[in-house]
C-alpha cells in the first residue's frame, strides 16, 4: 500500500500530460464514467491543459509518487453562457491501479479548497453518472449536495445512463 507521504499534490505541469492523457483515454474507451466518447490526442490535452491557471476558478492538481502520475482533479467552466462564470464543473480522475487508496478524497479536498479561497468561484458542479459509488460517496463525503437527476440523459455503450447533479459552495 503506497503510504501517504509518498504523494505529492500540486498544480499540474505540461510534462504531467502524457500520464494524464492515459488515465482519460482508459475512462474514455472502456467505462461510463464520463460521457467523452473519443480518444484524445496529446494535442488535444495539450489545448485543454492551456484553459487552466494557477489563479482564478480554472485549476488543475495532480497527485504525484515521484516521476508519475495517480490522479488529478480539476475546474472547468460550467457552461458557456457567460452569467455562469462563477459556477465550475469539478471532477477527479484517478489511475485505475490507484482507486480506493484516499487518493481521491485527498486530491478533491485540496481542489475544494484552493477554490474557496478563488473569489469568482461560487458554486461547485460534479455531475456523476450513475451508478459510481465510489465518486457518489465522496461528493457527499466533501459537502456536496445531491441537487437532481438527469434521467437518461446519456448515451453510451448501445445504452442510455444517468447523471446525478452535486451541488456545493464555494
Ligand atoms: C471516484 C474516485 C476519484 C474516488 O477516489 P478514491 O481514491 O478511489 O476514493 P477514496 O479512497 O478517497 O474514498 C473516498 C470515499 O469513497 C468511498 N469509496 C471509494 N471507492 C468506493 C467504492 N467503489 N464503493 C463505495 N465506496 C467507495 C471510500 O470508502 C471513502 O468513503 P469513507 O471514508 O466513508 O469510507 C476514484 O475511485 C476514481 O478515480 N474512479 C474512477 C474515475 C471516476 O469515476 N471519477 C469520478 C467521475 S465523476
Amino acid at each position: 500500500m503506497m503510504k501517504p507521504k509518498d504523494i505529492q499534490l500540486r498544480p499540474g505541469r505540461e510534462s504531467d500530460l502524457p500520464d494524464v492523457l492515459a488515465i482519460h483515454n482508459h475512462y474514455v474507451l472502456e467505462t461510463t464514467v464520463t460521457f467523452e466518447m473519443e480518444e484524445a490526442t496529446l494535442e488535444n490535452r495539450l489545448e485543454w491543459f492551456g484553459k487552466f491557471d494557477e489563479t482564478g476558478p480554472h485549476r488543475i492538481l495532480v497527485a504525484v509518487s515521484g516521476d508519475s502520475v495517480l490522479g488529478y482533479a480539476a475546474s472547468t467552466p460550467f457552461h458557456e453562457r457567460p452569467a455562469y462564470a462563477p459556477s465550475v464543473m469539478t471532477s477527479v480522475y484517478l489511475h485505475p491501479d490507484r482507486t480506493g487508496l484516499g487518493i481521491g478524497e485527498k486530491l478533491y479536498r485540496a481542489l475544494l479548497d484552493l477554490l474557496e479561497k478563488t473569489e469568482q468561484a461560487h458554486r461547485a458542479y460534479g455531475l456523476v453518472v450513475i451508478p459510481n459509488p465510489g465518486s457518489e460517496r465522496l461528493h457527499e463525503k466533501l459537502g456536496f449536495r445531491d441537487t437532481g437527476l438527469l434521467n437518461e440523459a446519456g448515451y453510451k455503450f448501445d445504452a442510455y445512463h444517468s447523471v446525478r447533479i452535486y451541488e456545493r459552495s464555494l
